[in-house]
């Protein structure tokens, strides 16, 4: 079935309120034609309700790069899903970088893709093994349980509005990518084969599934031709106009209809 690809930009602690609106006045006009890509950005959280207001006419979506589970509490520099909803269509969890500096678990992935669900809203939900992991011939195996330990208790219903990014840590940011062909190999047995094994073969064949990790316009048609690969999360080319903008045309003219 068809998938319509969807290319985020991960800003993370990028771009404050006044260039994040700049940036947008130049990107948006450069890509607002392409109506068979979905196209995200995902400013830091003080940034989403300017970045919201720019886009509030604009076929661009707005993602935030986390969300706390709980809907409100005593949980100190937290943000919760209802406090996101207005201004947000997507919500990245599970990001290596949040797994390796804040502590992300797994457990919590899960309660926040529940939580982001249950309010109408969708979950970028990020895996992805470590260098070592990768060495050691444990990709499989690794992502598959990050995979079913993130979707437990989800419904069927819900999955479609469910995304999976495949981001090798070894690549993110790095400048090194796996090859577009060794990315949809870990993605279609490690990634659409575990969905399929929880939801069967028609979720598994809708459901859309990233490749991250040093995405750039150079490789971005090598993994845009694998027929696993519906987009890219896209970290360091997202904060360039010219190259998040050439990312959305290659994805356009490889996937499009
Ligand atoms: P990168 O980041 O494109 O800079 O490698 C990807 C990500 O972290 O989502």
């Amino acid at each position: 079935m068809a998938r319509k690809p969807i290319i985020a930009g991960n800003w993370k602690m990028n771009k404050a309120p006044d260039e994040a609106v700049a940036f947008l006045r130049e990107l948006a006009p450069m890509i607002s034609a392409y109506s068979n890509v979905e196209r995200v950005v995902a400013p830091s959280f003080l940034v989403l309700t300017a970045v919201a207001a720019e886009l509030a006419e604009s076929p661009i979506a707005v993602a935030a790069q986390d969300a706390h589970w709980a809907e409100n509490g005593a949980y100190t520099s937290q943000v919760s899903v209802n406090m996101l909803s207005p201004f947000i269509d997507y919500i990245i969890i599970g990001h290596s970088e949040c797994r390796a500096y804040l502590n992300e678990t797994d457990a919590n992935v899960n309660r926040k893709a529940q939580a982001i669900l249950a309010a109408g809203r969708k979950p970028i939900i990020a895996v992805g093994e470590s260098l070592a992991q990768n060495e050691a011939g444990e990709t499989v195996d690794f992502v598959r349980a990050q995979v079913s330990a993130a979707l437990e208790g989800i419904r069927h219903e819900q999955m479609t509005d469910v995304v999976i990014a495949y981001e090798p840590i070894w690549a993110i940011g790095t400048g090194k990518s796996a090859s577009g062909e060794l990315a949809d190999e870990i993605i279609r047995t490690a990634v659409r084969a575990t969905v399929g094994d929880f939801y069967g073969g028609s979720i598994a064949d809708a459901i859309r599934i990233q490749y991250g990790g040093s995405v750039k316009p150079s490789n971005m048609e090598e993994f845009m031709a694998q027929a696993n690969i519906d987009g890219a999360l896209v970290g360091g080319a997202s904060l360039d106009a010219d190259d998040f903008a050439a990312l959305v045309e290659i994805a356009a003219r490889v996937k499009g209809p």
